[in-house]
């Protein structure tokens, strides 16, 4: 069965993000979410994703517009009834996504395959609360999504060889490059960075260097794009303080456990880019 039609539960930035490169590949999509206020905002910030891969020179006009006509935004669940592929980004929260595949599930056609972005919760536990855990597993995308490469494609204790085979071989036609992974809480990419931007937190704790210094020795030293305090703020200093929580409670080891700078952070509201200011301040921009 090849993979003509994707739903995407959850029109943010993960969601919107998914929703563009399968439009943009060819795939009849439709995105959902819970309410037409929030569809208009992501349906927005899609847009000027797709304007700006045209300002860029990444994409022809018309190819825009074509993947534009593909795409229908909906907050009735029952608009994925037809999908091939139906990817949940929504809210990291387990019973929240419990609910939604639940209901998903419900009216999706038999044949489907369901996949989670979750970024650090197990895939099994969401397999388990569907009807059809073969046909279940986590496809994990990385921000921005038109731009980062890479996609983890979670194989679970349940997951059906096919199902597998087939997102893989989608992974590759939507232009992303695949990597397979075991069902461990962060698979590989989040078991990794996690534990580097927790303890770039620690080092400022600790004085070793400012903020600017860290990242900028991360950046000059060691080639990466960002350094850690910018890719804090760029994935949302709350996004991190959830998932650090729930790689802790998985591996109960001092690497995963956010720091207390993290924490009075979140509470103080400072939650990077998307809130004006985290470890820099954006308000000026
Ligand atoms: N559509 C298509 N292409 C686009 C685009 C769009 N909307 N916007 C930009 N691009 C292209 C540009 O044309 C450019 O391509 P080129 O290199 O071939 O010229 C490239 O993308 C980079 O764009 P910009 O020049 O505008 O931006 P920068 O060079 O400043 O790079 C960045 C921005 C890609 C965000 C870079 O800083 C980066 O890679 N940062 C690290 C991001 C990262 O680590 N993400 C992972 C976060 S962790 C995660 O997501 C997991 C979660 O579970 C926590």
């Amino acid at each position: 069965m090849a993979i003509r039609k994707v739903g995407v539960l959850g029109c943010g930035l993960m969601g919107a993000g998914i929703a563009e490169v399968a439009a943009k590949s060819g795939c009849d999509t439709v995105v959902r979410e819970v309410s037409q206020e929030l569809l208009d905002k992501g349906m927005k910030r899609l847009r000027g994703s797709l304007d700006k891969a045209v300002e860029k020179g990444k994409l022809e006009a018309a190819a825009r517009d074509a993947a534009l006509a593909r795409l229908k935004g909906t907050t009735e669940i029952a608009d994925l009834a037809d999908c091939d592929l139906v990817v949940e980004a929504i809210v990291e929260n387990l019973e929240e996504k419990k609910r939604t595949f639940a209901a998903l599930d419900a009216v999706a056609k038999p044949a489907a395959i369901f996949a989670s972005n979750t970024s650090s919760l197990t895939v099994t536990q969401l397999a388990v609360a569907t009807k059809r855990p073969e046909r279940f597993l986590g496809l994990h995308f990385f921000n921005p999504v038109p731009v980062m490469k890479l996609v983890e494609v979670v194989r679970t204790l349940l997951s059906d060889e096919a199902a597998i085979a087939e997102v893989t071989a989608w992974c590759r036609e939507i232009g992303k490059t695949p990597v397979a992974c075991k069902d461990n809480s962060g698979f590989i990419v989040n078991r990794l960075l996690v534990p580097y931007l927790l303890d770039a937190i620690r080092a400022l704790e600790e004085g070793v260097g400012t903020i600017e210094d860290i990242d900028e020795g991360m950046k000059l030293g060691c080639g990466y794009p960002m350094g850690p305090f910018t890719l804090l703020d760029f994935v949302g200093l709350d996004t991190t303080y959830y998932i650090a929580n729930i790689m802790f409670e998985e591996y109960r080891e001092k690497r995963f456990a956010p720091p207390p700078l993290l924490k009075q952070m979140v509470q103080a509201g400072r939650l990077g880019k998307k809130s004006g200011r985290g470890f820099y301040d954006y308000s000026a921009k």
